[in-house]
């Protein structure tokens, strides 16, 4: 493979990948990840601890109930953008975690994040991008009434939803969706997709070639 960069793989150097998940309201990318972990003993992965920027949201319950550590670090108590994601850091370091997954993660990281942890953050997006990024992209795709929006996986970089492209499922949209029904089935989607792809960074298959992200076969 010409000039390709590849994550190592954790199944030599260590039995589990250690991440951290990173949310901020209800969690169910979290709870896919941890349903996922539990039924697959060749998973690869382990969650050492969800950091949430919020008191009080769901996912921290789910995280409770499934014994996992949580931390909260809020955006007020810190200075500016690089104070905030060094600290989340600081606390992914804390629990030895390898990778960060943002999972409904609403706040913007630094470029202290990807220094730290580098092709090593993973997020989530409700949409095929690069249409529709930010935080509305639901909303936006019906606004635009596009016949078709999706998921997108991809590692984090400089830029907001905008890092390579780890994958991709198109979702229609039907003439009577609201924001809530699409969003649902677009989350059926998200519950399989992001937990697929944790799964392979773990494994060490996923190999980012310039921009294009190429997955190594089992
Ligand atoms: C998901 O739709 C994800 O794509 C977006 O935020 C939402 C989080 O949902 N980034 P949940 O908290 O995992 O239920």
């Amino acid at each position: 493979m010409p000039d390709a960069w590849s994550l190592p793989s954790h199944a030599v150097s260590s039995p589990l990948l250690r991440i951290a998940v990173l949310i901020s309201g209800s969690g169910s990318n979290l709870q896919a990840l941890i349903d996922a972990i539990d039924a697959d003993p060749d998973f690869g992965a382990a969650i050492a601890v969800v950091i949430s920027d919020r008191a009080g949201v769901k996912g921290l319950a789910r995280a409770d109930a499934a014994g996992i550590p949580t931390e909260i670090i809020r955006w007020s108590d810190h200075s500016d953008r690089s104070a905030f994601t060094n600290a989340v850091c600081d606390v992914a370091d804390r629990y030895q975690a390898e990778a960060m997954i943002l999972a409904g993660f609403m706040r913007i990281l630094s470029a202290d994040a990807i220094e730290r942890f580098p092709h090593r953050i993973l997020n989530i997006h409700p949409a095929i991008l690069p249409a529709f990024p930010g935080a509305h992209a639901v909303e936006q795709a019906l606004e635009h009434a596009v016949k078709v929006t999706g998921v997108t996986v991809h590692f984090v970089d400089e830029h907001v939803d905008h890092g390579p492209i780890v994958s991709q499922e198109a979702v229609n949209v039907f003439p009577d969706d609201d924001a809530s029904s699409l969003h649902a089935r677009l989350q059926e989607v998200e519950h399989r997709l992001y937990p697929a792809a944790v799964r392979a960074l773990a494994h060490g298959r996923l190999y980012i070639d310039d921009r294009k992200v190429r997955w190594q076969s089992e």
